[in-house]
């Protein structure tokens, strides 16, 4: 069918565009057809041709020769432990066969393209998008008739307070969330200041150590080498579950262990904080805040099951693997008069993740 008999052909060559789609041309494309083909060496000569699947073969044996001297890098120089020389040689002996063996391949393929695959050009024509005008007209009319029917455009007073009521509806939505923020009351004044609840527990002096949940106290000849309890103010078991029981655990939990006095290093100041190698820290991780809740009795690791953080209880909670930025907080005890494990006094800083306002 020839273009004349196409319909659809003749209605696109008789298209005008509307005076606002309309495009000024001033340099339009005069002969779209391509340059006449030039041939290359290699399709002239048949040496230059056999030389360039040489150098293509070449450049891929190359690459083979570098994986392979990668994989060889990884066995000569592994990685060991707290030698930073071999990490060092490991990864500059291995990145470099790994760059010659990408380099090769990726100069063997463009070659391989350029020089010896067929370069003939081909067009392939592309059918015009715009619909047919018909359809268009269909189209508008939709819109048109639709709006014929809601009155959306003719009536504007409904019209604009729809507009009013949808943007207005928001409004509740976003006031509700206020609520979910605290409130100082009469009896707690600071309980609206999130800084404030953030760097304050139920630790206080003389708060007895007791165990979660049953809240029995617990006594320092109760604490043998080596065990761990998951441990909580005695205070916190009187509180009413519905009076901001979770909330205040959720801060003063605790892990208590017994270690050798010999393996702890207080820094200075805090000699007193363990006693006779009974010590006590958060278990609120200093990452995002999971439980810390793993202890390796061998080596003394706490280990956060969440992210993986590693805690070393012999120096102080310091990280030593993991993304938490900083120690667990030392919980500073002691014992009363009875036995009993007590608190010193609140934690020295803020549980768990940091946030801006942390001093
Ligand atoms: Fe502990 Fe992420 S919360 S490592």
């Amino acid at each position: 069918m020839s273009h004349e008999d196409d319909p659809l052909e003749h209605e696109r060559a008789s298209w005008k565009p509307s005076p606002g789609l309309a495009v000024a041309v001033t340099d339009p494309v005069q002969n779209n057809e391509l340059p006449p083909h030039r041939e290359r060496v290699t399709d002239k000569d048949p040496a230059a041709m056999k030389r360039a699947v040489r150098t293509v073969y070449t450049l891929f044996y190359l690459s083979v020769a570098g994986s392979v001297w990668a994989i060889a890098a990884y066995m000569l120089f592994p990685i060991e432990d707290g030698q930073t020389v071999s990490i060092r040689n490991n990864n500059l002996f291995i990145g470099l066969g790994i760059a010659l063996a990408l380099l090769a391949l990726g100069i063997g393929a463009i070659h391989w393209s350029k020089a010896i695959m067929s370069d003939k050009e081909f067009i392939e024509p592309r059918h015009a998008t715009r619909g047919r005008d018909t359809t268009r007209e269909a189209a508008i009319k939709a819109f048109a008739d639709a709006n014929e029917d809601s009155g959306f455009g003719r009536r504007a007073i409904i019209r604009n307070s729809l507009i009013a009521a949808a943007v207005a509806s928001i409004a509740p939505g976003i006031t509700l969330f206020r609520g979910l923020a605290p409130q100082d009351t009469p009896t707690q004044p600071n309980a609206g200041n999130p800084v404030y609840l953030l760097s304050h527990t139920m630790w206080k002096e003389g708060s007895r150590l007791a165990h979660d949940p049953s809240g029995t106290p617990i006594k320092a000849s109760d604490v043998t080498l080596g065990s761990a309890f998951h441990v909580i103010p005695e205070e916190l078991a009187s509180v009413p579950r519905s009076e901001g029981y979770l909330d205040e655990k959720a801060k003063a939990i605790v892990l208590l262990m017994r270690l050798p006095q010999e393996q702890l290093h207080p820094s200075p100041g805090k000699e007193d904080w363990a006693y006779d190698g009974i010590v006590a820290y958060s278990k609120v991780c200093t990452h995002v805040g999971c439980p810390v809740a793993l202890y390796e009795q061998q080596t003394h690791h706490l280990l956060c099951p969440c992210h993986q953080s590693q805690f070393d209880i012999t120096h102080e909670a310091a990280v030593i693997f993991g993304p938490a930025a900083r120690p667990l907080p030392q919980l500073p005890i002691t014992v009363d008069a009875e036995g009993y494990l007590v608190a010193r006094s609140d934690f020295h800083e803020p549980v768990g993740p940091s946030f801006w306002e942390r001093h």
